[in-house]
């Protein structure tokens, strides 16, 4: 009875290990879904490639920033400006708790990054973006096989 109880913990710790690592194209997938191909004028690929060098597709990331706020998830969305982490006062425009965007169901997530590149600097928000993203010429293999 222990030994199964604990065995049956320990595979419920994996398992919701796991689920925090997306694959690339289970992101894109969900991206797609959600309405971001094209968003802004923005191709999927852009997305993808985006979460890929905010969160390495980590749905938990989280990153302390040098001016003490804190980044969070899939999109490593900050307490400055955009949620409240209760720590300091945060403008919260978006409207929810940092923890919202850690969750695997990344629905929140992705509808304060469609706020957030509604701003005048776009997907150059995203520094991961403007460096490795932005005038890449290789852009579709964020997709590359993710329709079969
Ligand atoms: C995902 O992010 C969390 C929080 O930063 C970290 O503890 C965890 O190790 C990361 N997972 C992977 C697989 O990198």
């Amino acid at each position: 009875m222990k030994i199964s109880m604990t065995l049956s913990l320990i595979s419920c710790l994996i398992v919701s290990n796991a689920a925090k690592l997306l694959s690339r194209c289970e992101v894109a997938n969900i991206l797609r879904n959600e309405g971001l191909d094209g968003y802004d004028g923005y191709s999927l690929e852009n997305w993808v490639c985006l979460t890929f060098y905010a969160s390495k597709f980590n749905t938990t990331a989280e990153h302390k920033e040098e001016d003490g706020s804190t980044s969070y998830g899939i999109f490593q969305i900050n307490s400055k400006e955009w949620c409240t982490n209760h720590e300091k006062h945060s403008k919260n425009r978006c409207h929810h708790i940092c923890s919202d965007f850690q969750s695997t169901d990344l629905s929140k997530s992705i509808e304060c990054a469609k706020k957030i590149v509604k701003e005048k600097e776009g997907l150059g928000y995203w520094y991961g973006w403007k460096e490795n993203c932005q005038n890449s010429h290789g852009l579709k293999r964020w997709l590359y096989r993710c329709d079969e």
